[in-house]
Parts: C-alpha cells; structure tokens; sequence
C-alpha cells in the first residue's frame, strides 16, 4: 500500500481561499491518519498534524483574518469569533503536544481536538470564507496565496537528516516556535518587522 503522507507545501493553489479549503480537506485527511495509525506511528503522524495546523492557523491570523476586519461588513465580530476558536484549539494543541502521544487521555483529546478545530473550520467557510471571496480581487487572493506558502516553505514537513529518530525533531519544535517561525516567513514575504 503506498504510504499516505499529506504534503502542504507542495500544494499548487494559486487563490487563497482554495489553498485553504484544501488545507482543510488535509487536516480532516490527517486527524484520519494519525486516528487510524498503528500506535508506534501515532506520534509522527500528530507530529504532522500539530505542524499543519500551527502553519495554517499562524497563515490565516497573519494574512486573511486582519484582511477580514479591514474589508468586510461586520469583519471585525467574524474575525474575533474565529480567534476565539482558535486559541481554544491551540490550548488543547500545545496540552497533547507536551503530554506526547502514548499519554493515555491521547485519543480522547484528540477526539476534542478534532470536534473543535472542524466546528472552527465550518464556521471559517461559512462566515467569512465566501465574504472574502466576493470582496477580493483576483490578484489580492493570489498574493495572499503566496504568503500562506512562505509559511508552509519556512516550516518544512521532514525532519533534519540524521534526526529522524527523535521524537521532538520529527515534531520540528513545540507548536508556539512553529507558529513563531511560521509568522516571521509570512511577515518576511510581506515586507513587515518580524519578532526575531
Ligand atoms: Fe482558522
Ligand atoms: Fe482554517
């Protein structure tokens, strides 16, 4: 059977909005992964669930949400709704990250986890995905598509040659410094200060 392994940055969606309903569409695919994983290989599948997941969040809080509050009519509830959610999912996040995969409430959180994240991501399509679409034009999504994808480049998916039994280096670091490597790519491809 060919190994099914989800790879974000190679994604080709030119338009934001498609490159993050497919990233969507991949974190659904993943929580099956790292569910359905034989329990030797649940923490390098998690692995690559909390890296997607810190890059696609950190993406749109940096690029699409701040566009959100700006352009469109009421923006600015939409987008604190969706923060709300968000840092709730991370909390669990970084708490599974830290407890590690053989932890024996695993599955129950991540059961929590993965109610939590797809409620925000319905709400993320219904709410504010389709306004933006609307209130954008062609060339704003697809420089808006190019800062999601510096992010992903800047966060690669596969460990350091020669570290691949590590747990921690097959992880790429904690959520938080995921998310802070991921922020300082996107404000790099746009022009602003980073924090580092
Ligand atoms: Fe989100
Ligand atoms: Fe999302």
């Amino acid at each position: 059977m060919a190994e099914r392994q989800t790879v974000p940055e190679r994604m080709d969606e030119a338009d934001v909005i498609d490159l993050l309903l497919a990233q969507h569409a991949l974190i659904r695919d993943l929580f099956d992964e790292v569910e359905q994983a034989p329990v030797e290989r649940r923490a390098e599948a998690f692995g690559r669930l909390v890296r997607l997941l810190a890059v696609h969040e950190t993406a749109e809080e940096e690029v699409v949400h701040p566009y959100a509050r700006r352009k469109l009519d009421g923006g600015s509830a939409v987008v604190d709704d969706r923060l709300a959610e968000e840092n709730e999912a991370k909390q669990l996040l970084q708490h599974m990250d830290q407890a590690g995969a053989d932890d024996p409430d695993f599955m129950a959180n991540l059961l929590r986890l993965r109610t939590a994240v797809e409620a925000h991501a319905r709400s993320e399509e219904r709410y504010e995905f389709p306004k933006l679409r609307a209130h954008t034009s062609d060339a704003e999504r697809r420089g808006m598509a190019a800062a999601v994808k510096a992010a992903e480049a800047m966060a690669p998916t596969h460990p350091h040659p020669g570290t691949e039994s590590a747990a921690r280096n097959v992880l790429m670091g904690t959520p938080v410094a995921i998310m802070d490597r991921a922020r300082d790519a996107i404000r790099r491809a746009k022009g602003e200060p980073t924090t580092g």
